[in-house]
C-alpha cells in the first residue's frame, strides 16, 4: 500500500490498511467516515469511501449511491498531494462509473485532468478518444488521434481508432485500410476487436483486394472475433446453429406462418406496389451498403416496434405478420418491403447479429436478380419465401430491367429461449 499512501496518510496507514481488507462494505464505509472525521484530507480514506459507495451501488443497483461515489472520487482528483497511483486509480474508476451512468461530459473533463497530469502517458489520451467516439464527437476524436499519432505513430490503439474514423465516418477506404491494417498488426491490447477486423475486411473488399480481405477474416476467426469465415456478425449468441440458407421445413414453429405469407402474396404485393406508387413512403437504404443503383425500403416493424404510419398503408400485410410474435417481436430485426431497381449492386456484407433469420417473400421478381449468401447464389420466385441467415456474408445484384419487390421478414432464431427473446438487447 506504500505507493498509494501520501505523507499525510502515513500516520494513519495501519488503520487504512486494515479497513481496506474489510469485505463488508457497509461496515467499512462507517469506518472510513470515522477516519475522515478526524482526517478530512486523507486521500486514501476518501478513496476507501468512494470504493465502498461504488461497491454498494453495484450490489444494490442504486444510482443514488453511484452518484455519491462519483462525487467522492472527484473530491480526490481536486486535492493536493495525492500519490500518482491513487490519483490514476480514482480517475480511471471515476471515468468508468461516469460512462456507466451516462455522464459523458463530466467524464471528458476527468480524462483531461489525467492527460494534463500525465502528459506522457498515451493510454489516457486513447481513453479520451474512445469516449469521444462513444458519444459521436468525431471532430474531437479525430483531432486528438491525429495529435497522438504525431507523437506515437506506431500505437495500435490510436491507429485502429483513427482508421475507423477514416473508414466509417469519411468513407475513405484507402486511408482507413492503411491505419486499420497497421494497427491490427500490432495485436496490442484493445485492438483485437471485431469492429476493426470487420471494417478493414470491408474496405479491402470494396477496393477489390479480395484475397487480402479473406486473410483479414481468417485472422479474425483465429482471434475469435468472428464465428466463421463467412459468418461475421458481432452481436452473437454463440451456441446457435449457423448456416447460410434455411428452408421452411427447418422451421416447424414458423412453417404455418410462411405458408400463409406465400398463400397471400398477391394481396401483400398489392399493398407493396400501392405504397410504392404513393410519394415519399419508401426510404433510401441508409447503411452505405450500395455499390451502385437504387434500393429503397418501407419499414413496417423495426426492433420489435410497429411503424404505425407505414402499417396504415399496408393493413393487410401488417395484420398477417402480426400472427407471428417471433417476427413482430424480433427486437433484433425488421419487417419491411424492399424495392430494388435495375443496375443495383449491394456490396458483400454481414448483418449485425446471428439471433435472427431473414425471410424474403418474392413479390415482383424480374429475371437477372440474384442473391449470394456465403458460397451459394439463388434467385427469388414470386409467391415463394427464401430464408437465409443474414449474419453470413451476402451480396445482391439486379442486372435486369424492371424493379424487384420483396417483403423482408426477420424472425428470432428458432433456437433462442423464451428468456433470451425477452432479454436480449435491441439492435
Ligand atoms: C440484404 O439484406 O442486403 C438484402 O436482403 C436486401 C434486399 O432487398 O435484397
Ligand atoms: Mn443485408
Amino acid at each position: 500500500f506504500d505507493n498509494i499512501t501520501s505523507s499525510y496518510d502515513y500516520a494513519i496507514k495501519d488503520q487504512l490498511d486494515e479497513n481496506d481488507q474489510q469485505n463488508n462494505f457497509a461496515l467499512a464505509l462507517v469506518r472510513f467516515n470515522k477516519i475522515l472525521d478526524a482526517h478530512p484530507k486523507s486521500p486514501r480514506a476518501l478513496f476507501g469511501k468512494a470504493n465502498c459507495l461504488d461497491q454498494l451501488a453495484d450490489k444494490e443497483r442504486s444510482n443514488e449511491l453511484l452518484r455519491k461515489s462519483i462525487d467522492v472520487y472527484l473530491k480526490i482528483l481536486n486535492m493536493e498531494d495525492v500519490p500518482d497511483i491513487l490519483y490514476q486509480q480514482a480517475a480511471e474508476r471515476c471515468i468508468n462509473r461516469m460512462r456507466f451512468i451516462g455522464f459523458y461530459g463530466r467524464a471528458i473533463s476527468v480524462h483531461n485532468l489525467l492527460i494534463r497530469r500525465f502528459p506522457d502517458e498515451i493510454k489516457f489520451r486513447n481513453q479520451l478518444s474512445i469516449t469521444y467516439l462513444t458519444v459521436n464527437k468525431i471532430k474531437e476524436a479525430r483531432s486528438l488521434l491525429v495529435d497522438t499519432l504525431r507523437r506515437w505513430p506506431d500505437d495500435g490503439v490510436a491507429l485502429v481508432h483513427y482508421g475507423f474514423i477514416l473508414k466509417v465516418s469519411d468513407n475513405n477506404l484507402k486511408e482507413g485500410m492503411k491505419y486499420l491494417a497497421k494497427g491490427l498488426n500490432t495485436k496490442a491490447e484493445g485492438v483485437v476487436d471485431g469492429r476493426f477486423y470487420f471494417h478493414l475486411g470491408d474496405a479491402l473488399t470494396r477496393l477489390g483486394k479480395l484475397k487480402q480481405a479473406q486473410d483479414v477474416f481468417i485472422d479474425g476467426v483465429a482471434n475469435k472475433v468472428f464465428l466463421s469465415l463467412y459468418q461475421r456478425s458481432l452481436y452473437n449468441v454463440n451456441r446457435l446453429t449457423g448456416k447460410p440458407w434455411w428452408s421452411i421445413g427447418d422451421l416447424p414453429r414458423y412453417q404455418q406462418f410462411f405458408k400463409s405469407l406465400e398463400a397471400n402474396y398477391k394481396l401483400i404485393r398489392n399493398e407493396g406496389t400501392n405504397a410504392l406508387n404513393g410519394k415519399g413512403s419508401f426510404q433510401d437504404e441508409a447503411e452505405n451498403l450500395r455499390d451502385k443503383g437504387d434500393w429503397k425500403q418501407l419499414e413496417l416493424y423495426a426492433r420489435g416496434v410497429k411503424n404505425k404510419d407505414n402499417c396504415k398503408r399496408c393493413p393487410f400485410t401488417c395484420k398477417l405478420v402480426e400472427s407471428l410474435s417471433d417476427a413482430t417481436g424480433c427486437r433484433r430485426g425488421q419487417i419491411k418491403f424492399s424495392v430494388m431497381h435495375p443496375g443495383t449492386h449491394v456490396w458483400p456484407h454481414c448483418g449485425p447479429t446471428n439471433c435472427r433469420l431473414r425471410a424474403h417473400l418474392g413479390l415482383v421478381v424480374p429475371p437477372k436478380t440474384y442473391i449470394r449468401v456465403a458460397q451459394e447464389t439463388r434467385s427469388w420466385r414470386e409467391g415463394k419465401v427464401l430464408i437465409f441467415d443474414d449474419s453470413f456474408e451476402h451480396e445482391v445484384w439486379h442486372n435486369g430491367t424492371d424493379f424487384r419487390l420483396v417483403l423482408i421478414v426477420d424472425t428470432w432464431h428458432p433456437e433462442l429461449t423464451v428468456k433470451e427473446k425477452r432479454t436480449l438487447s435491441s439492435i
